[in-house]
């Protein structure tokens, strides 16, 4: 007999990605070790596990072909590739810090998790024709401006707290709110606008989505449960979250997303056929709408899930609005 897979984690019953995000309370007790081998390994990646979609999941013949929907896909999928790596390389840290057995367990099953989104968002590009032989120069190349500009100051930021400060707590902050608490939004918009176009990218985000929920909702129990056994850390934790809106709101995030938007927008249209009726979100048909309405719709959903997040953990929202207020 098969060990049961726990419904969060099982492809066809986990939730949205923003809706579990929001509902589900998960800690780093039940999200073990026993559970990532059960649940995840061979729960929610069985026969995925080399990929991240099903071989009946196809990707498409016209995203194999030069085009501007191909252009949009290379982009998004490569810079993804490159911020989870960087995520991975940065959560040897949390692994080295974790104060508990718990935590070490939850934070290595997590560092696991984004090497292999690292990866099979890599893979997809080969299945979309760039040659394995340059596929990680070609992943360099097109991300050296995004690196610089974006990931490296949030890198920088979030190794100073967890690693230079040895600030576990400060860093598991950093990590859910700041930098998962912004992908995981713009990951749903990825998922829902791929699925009508290709089922193999569809599946590839919606697996990291269900990881995401994971890691979005145990670090929050993490926090709640620190800041209740330790109400004069308090201070220092909004403070490093006011840093990182800061940061945040420096970092030029918007031009990226943009331009691989109207990229998508040109390709979408060539591809009325496949779209249809298709929804984004209810009442709007994704053909409906614009780059623009896209990128904000994600940041809707960004505040969404920070209200629901921060009040679960006992936290005041308006420290995460750009005027920093408490
Ligand atoms: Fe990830
Ligand atoms: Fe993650």
């Amino acid at each position: 007999m098969t060990a049961p897979v726990a419904p969060e984690a099982d492809w066809e019953k986990a939730p949205g990605l923003l809706d579990g995000a929001k509902e589900l309370t998960l800690g780093p007790e039940e999200c073990d070790l026993a559970y990532w081998f059960t649940s995840v390994a061979q729960g929610t990646l069985r026969d995925r596990g080399a990929t991240g979609h099903h071989a009946d999941a196809l990707t498409p013949d016209f995203l194999k072909n030069p085009g501007p929907l191909r252009e949009a896909l290379v982009l998004e999928f490569g810079f993804r590739a490159l911020a989870e790596e960087l995520a991975t390389r940065l959560l040897g840290h949390y692994v080295s810090r974790a104060p508990g057995i718990p935590e070490m367990e939850f934070y290595a099953t997590q560092l696991i998790d984004e090497a292999r989104h690292a990866r099979v968002f890599r893979q997809h590009l080969v299945d979309l024709g760039v040659p394995q032989k340059t596929l990680l120069a070609e992943i360099d190349a097109m991300a050296r401006d995004y690196r610089a500009r974006v990931l490296d100051p949030v890198v920088d930021f979030t190794l100073d707290i967890v690693r230079d400060q040895g600030d576990f707590a400060g860093g598991v902050a950093v990590f859910a709110i700041i930098i998962e608490g912004v992908l995981a939004p713009a990951a749903e918009l990825s998922e829902r606008k791929w699925t009508p176009l290709s089922p193999a990218t569809g599946e590839i985000s919606r697996g990291t989505a269900i990881d995401e929920i994971r890691h979005l909702t145990v670090a929050s129990t993490i926090l709640r449960d620190h800041v209740r056994a330790h109400p004069e850390y308090e201070p220092r934790l909004l403070e490093i979250l006011r840093s990182g809106v800061r940061l945040w709101d420096e970092i030029p995030d918007r031009e990226f997303v943009i331009h691989r938007e109207e990229l998508f927008q040109q390709g979408m249209h060539a591809h009325a056929d496949l779209i249809g009726d298709y929804e984004v979100w209810p009442g709007v048909k994704l053909l409906d709408t614009t780059a623009e309405q896209r990128y904000d719709m994600a940041e809707q959903w960004t505040d969404e899930m920070a209200e629901v997040r921060m009040a679960y953990m006992g936290l005041p929202l308006g420290v995460l609005s750009s005027e920093g207020g408490a």
